[in-house]
C-alpha cells in the first residue's frame, strides 16, 4: 500500500507523559503486509527496494491511497456494547439534572438493561452485538474491548460472555473480553453485597476461568455500589486465577480506586473524573496502569472532563475509550471522543492519537501485536479522507474514514 502520510506512534508497550505526543510520520509512505502481518514500512521507495532485495516483485493486492494518511486501527478499550433494552426515558431525566446515581436509585439505570438483558435471547443478543460492532468498524475500530456485567446473575453473565466469545469469531474485529459481575450489587442481594462478592469469588470467577470465557475482570468501585476493600478482594482473587484485571474507578466519587488500581497494578484504571493528585503521582510512579479516560461519559453525565493533562503533565499514559452503554455514554462515536479531547481535555493531536491506538492496545494487553504501524504487528490500518492525521481533530465531529484494513483483509470502504 502507497499513502501520502503514514502516521503512528511506535513502540511494544504503553507511551508515557510527553512520549504520547511523539508521532512518527512518514511522507510518501509505504507498508507491505503478508497475510495478516506488516512486514514492512517505510518510504515508498525504500520498501520498494527491500522487496526487490528480497526478490518479492509479485503482489495480491495493491492500494494506492494517495491523497490518504494511514494510522493504525482504532482501539475502543472501555466498552459495554452487549445488552438489550434501551434507557431512552432516562435521557431527559440526565438532560434536566437528576445524577447518575438518583436514576439507579429510582429503580433505572443499570438495573432496567440488567432486567432487559436477562430477558433476551442468546440469538438476539449476538445480532445486537452484531449491529453494534459494525457501527464501531465504520469509524476505524478495529479492536473494541466489551464486558459483560448486564447479567449480575451467573446464568445470564456466562451467557454475555459466550455470547462476546463467539461474536469475537463471527465477525472481523477483535475483542478482549472482561467479566463485570461487579457492575452493581443485583437485587437478590441487595442487602449482602459481601455474599455476593463471595460468589463471584467462589462460583463463578473459577467457571469463567475454566471455560476461558475471559481476559479481564473489572469492578465498579464507586460510592452505593463496591467500596476500595470489596474492589480489593475481588480483584486480588482473579489475579490469584491469572485474569489481567481493569476498574471503573473515581467516576461519581473518589474512594481512591485509581490508588487501588496502581497497587495492584490493574491494566487500566478507567473514567478518572475525580482523581486525586497524589493518585496521579501514584499513576505515574508504578507504570503499569493505562488511565483510560471516556470523554463521552462526563459529557453526557454533565460531569467535569477527568485531568487529561495533569496525568499526562505528570507522565501517565492515557487512552481514550466510548464507553459505550446504554445509559451514561450510548455512543461509540470516536469523532466526538476526539473533540472531547481537543476541544475539551487540551490534549495534542499527537496525544490522542496515541490514547487511541498505541495506549488503547496496552489497556487491552496487545500493545506487542497492535496499535502501532511497524514491522511484526498485526495489519490492521485506516485510510482517512484527508493527506494528514491531524485532519482527524480538525474536521471536528465528522468521520474521516475511507477504508478500514482488519488483519491485513479490507473490511469497510
Ligand atoms: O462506565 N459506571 C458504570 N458503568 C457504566 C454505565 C453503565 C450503565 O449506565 O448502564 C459506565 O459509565
Ligand atoms: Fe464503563
Amino acid at each position: 500500500m502507497h499513502a501520502d502520510q503514514i502516521a503512528t506512534p511506535t513502540g511494544q508497550d504503553m507511551k508515557r507523559g510527553s512520549e504520547m505526543n511523539e508521532i512518527s510520520i512518514i511522507n510518501d509512505g509505504a507498508i507491505y503486509v503478508e497475510d495478516e502481518l506488516i512486514v514492512s514500512v517505510g518510504k515508498t521507495d525504500e520498501v520498494l527496494a527491500e522487496l526487490r532485495r528480497k526478490n518479492i516483485t509479485k503482489f495480491d493486492q495493491v492500494i494506492d491511497s494517495t491523497g490518504s494518511a494511514v494510522i493504525p486501527g482504532l482501539i475502543d478499550s472501555h466498552t459495554h456494547f452487549l445488552y438489550a433494552g434501551y434507557r431512552l426515558n432516562e435521557f431527559y431525566e440526565r438532560v434536566s439534572g437528576s445524577s447518575y446515581m438518583q436514576i439507579m436509585q429510582n429503580g433505572g439505570g443499570i438495573q432496567a438493561t440488567v432486567d432487559a438483558t436477562r430477558e433476551v435471547t442468546y440469538e438476539k443478543l449476538k445480532q445486537l452485538g452484531l449491529q453494534r460492532l459494525n457501527e464501531m468498524i465504520e469509524q476505524g475500530v478495529t479492536t473494541v474491548e466489551g464486558k459483560s456485567g448486564y447479567g449480575l446473575d451467573q446464568e445470564t453473565e456466562i451467557r454475555q460472555l459466550r455470547v462476546l466469545q463467539e461474536l469475537n469469531l463471527a465477525q472481523p474485529l477483535d475483542i478482549a473480553v472482561t467479566y463485570l459481575g461487579a457492575h452493581a450489587v443485583p437485587p437478590e442481594f441487595q442487602h449482602n453485597s459481601e455474599e455476593y462478592l463471595n460468589l463471584m469469588i467462589d462460583e463463578i470467577l473459577p467457571q469463567i476461568n475454566e471455560e476461558k470465557l475471559a481476559e479481564f475482570v473489572d469492578v465498579f468501585c464507586d460510592e452505593g455500589v463496591f467500596d476500595y476493600e470489596q474492589s480489593q478482594k475481588l480483584l486480588e482473587a482473579a489475579k490469584k486465577l491469572g485474569f489481567k484485571v481493569k476498574m471503573h474507578a473515581d467516576e461519581i466519587a473518589n474512594l481512591n480506586g485509581a490508588g487501588l488500581a496502581a497497587n495492584i497494578e490493574a491494566t487500566s484504571a478507567d473514567h478518572l473524573i475525580k482523581i486525586s493528585s497524589e493518585e496521579i503521582a501514584k499513576l505515574s510512579e508504578k507504570k503499569k496502569t493505562v488511565a483510560t479516560l471516556l470523554p463521552c461519559t462526563a459529557f453526557c453525565l454533565q460531569e467535569n472532563f477527568a485531568p487529561a493533562r495533569e496525568l499526562i503533565d505528570n507522565g501517565c499514559a492515557v487512552a481514550l475509550a466510548s464507553d459505550y452503554n446504554p445509559g451514561s455514554s450510548f455512543t461509540c462515536s470516536i469523532p466526538l471522543i476526539i473533540a472531547l479531547a481537543s476541544f475539551k481535555m487540551k490534549m495534542t493531536m499527537g496525544e490522542v492519537l496515541t490514547a487511541l491506538t498505541l495506549n488503547g492496545a496496552a489497556a487491552v494487553n496487545a500493545a506487542d501485536k497492535k496499535g502501532s504501524i511497524e514491522a511484526g504487528k498485526v495489519a490492521d490500518l485506516v485510510l482517512l479522507k484527508y493527506p494528514d492525521y491531524r485532519y482527524l481533530m480538525y474536521n471536528t465531529g465528522s468521520n474521516i474514514v475511507k477504508k478500514v484494513i482488519k488483519s491485513g483483509k479490507s473490511v469497510f470502504e
